[in-house]
């Protein structure tokens, strides 16, 4: 019996160990008005999008979900708008997957809406297979479809006195690399189609969207726009849904246990958007709401310079 005590003792301290050290994020705290500002957040219809979307909306902000599903994304729109009691929340079409449709997505965008303060590129995928234009879809999505979005709202952000341009990325960015050669042979940064290979895909776009930050702070040097990359945390989503079986069944008892709810996911990425004075800090990769390290490839400038052009190539920009 008292082995039993002891060995249930251990489990439980080294969960709540693990809880507060890995597990628990910090909350972001601020009165933060965005009466008369225009935000965009992709992805925003579930997951930690949403109530990013929310939290902006309650400030006060005209709020785009940018959005792939006009069913999922409505109902998203009713829901916030609801609980913020702010009308000026839309749905806009976006699939991150096709560049054309970034394109009218930002055609539309820059023809209806006077300005832009905040773009969060948040929208994200772990899944094989391609996109409309044959990219990776984990490269595709995570990395170019926001690469080029951002592109071409540039104009309008500059416009704005102080905007930014938050972009959600992931610890795993760590576990990634970007080789230059597959992507030229294989428009992807994996060579297979399995579930590891989707996994590998997702470290590796992770990775895209810290170096992407870092040149784009650099490149708007001297500009009224700063930009923001971040870790939200693990988060209790949808991000799993095309995991393999043993994964779908431990996910959910790892994620009653462990995970923080998507508003707790939300909050680092409110940090970097909202935060005073954070300006100073452009390019930087961010969790829990504060500044952290970005691994040794995450900090290569000249890697950094070499996706940007790869990118712009790419999306037919250059
Ligand atoms: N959850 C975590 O533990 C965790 C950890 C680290 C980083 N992140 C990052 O957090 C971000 C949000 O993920 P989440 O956890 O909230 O996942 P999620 O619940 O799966 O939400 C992902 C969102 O991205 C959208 N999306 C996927 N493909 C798209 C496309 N082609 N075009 C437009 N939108 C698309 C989804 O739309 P549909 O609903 O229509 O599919 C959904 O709205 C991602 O960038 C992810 O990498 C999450």
């Amino acid at each position: 019996m008292s082995i039993l005590l002891s060995v249930l003792a251990g489990v439980l301290a080294v969960y709540i160990l693990l809880y507060y050290t890995v597990f628990k994020g910090a909350r972001f705290k601020s009165s933060v008005s965005l009466k008369g500002k225009t935000a965009i957040v992709t992805g925003s219809n579930t997951g930690i999008g949403k109530p990013t979307a929310l939290d902006l909306a309650k400030r006060g902000a005209r709020v785009i979900l940018a959005c792939r599903n006009k069913q999922k994304a409505e109902a998203a729109v009713y829901d916030i708008r609801k609980e913020s009691g702010n009308s000026q929340v839309l749905f806009m079409p976006l699939d991150l997957a096709s560049l054309k449709s970034v394109r009218d997505f930002a055609e539309t965008f820059l023809k209806s809406e006077p300005r832009l303060d905040l773009l969060i590129n948040n929208a994200g995928v772990i899944a094989s297979g391609k996109t409309d234009d044959g990219f990776g879809m984990a490269f595709g999505v995570n990395h170019l479809g926001h690469f080029l979005l951002t592109l071409l709202l540039l104009d309008r952000l500059k416009q704005a006195e102080h905007s930014r341009v938050v972009n959600v990325s992931a610890l795993l960015h760590r576990l990634g690399s970007v080789d230059f050669n597959l992507l030229n042979t294989h428009k992807d940064l994996v060579t297979g189609q399995s579930s590891w290979y989707a996994f590998r895909a997702y470290c590796h776009s992770k990775l895209c969207n810290v170096l992407f930050t870092r040149e784009l702070a650099n490149r708007l040097e001297g500009t009224s726009v700063t930009c923001y990359c971040l870790h939200p945390g693990v988060i209790a989503t949808e991000i799993g849904r095309n995991m393999g079986l043993v994964q779908k069944l431990v996910y959910p008892i790892m994620s009653k246990l462990f995970f923080l709810d998507p508003e707790g996911g939300a909050q680092t990425t409110l940090y970097c958007a909202l935060q005073e004075g954070l300006e100073p800090l452009s390019g930087r990769y961010f969790s829990s709401c504060a500044l952290q390290n970005v691994s040794a490839d995450g900090r290569d400038d000249a890697l950094a310079r070499k996706l940007w052009e790869v990118s712009e190539r790419l999306c037919g920009l250059a």
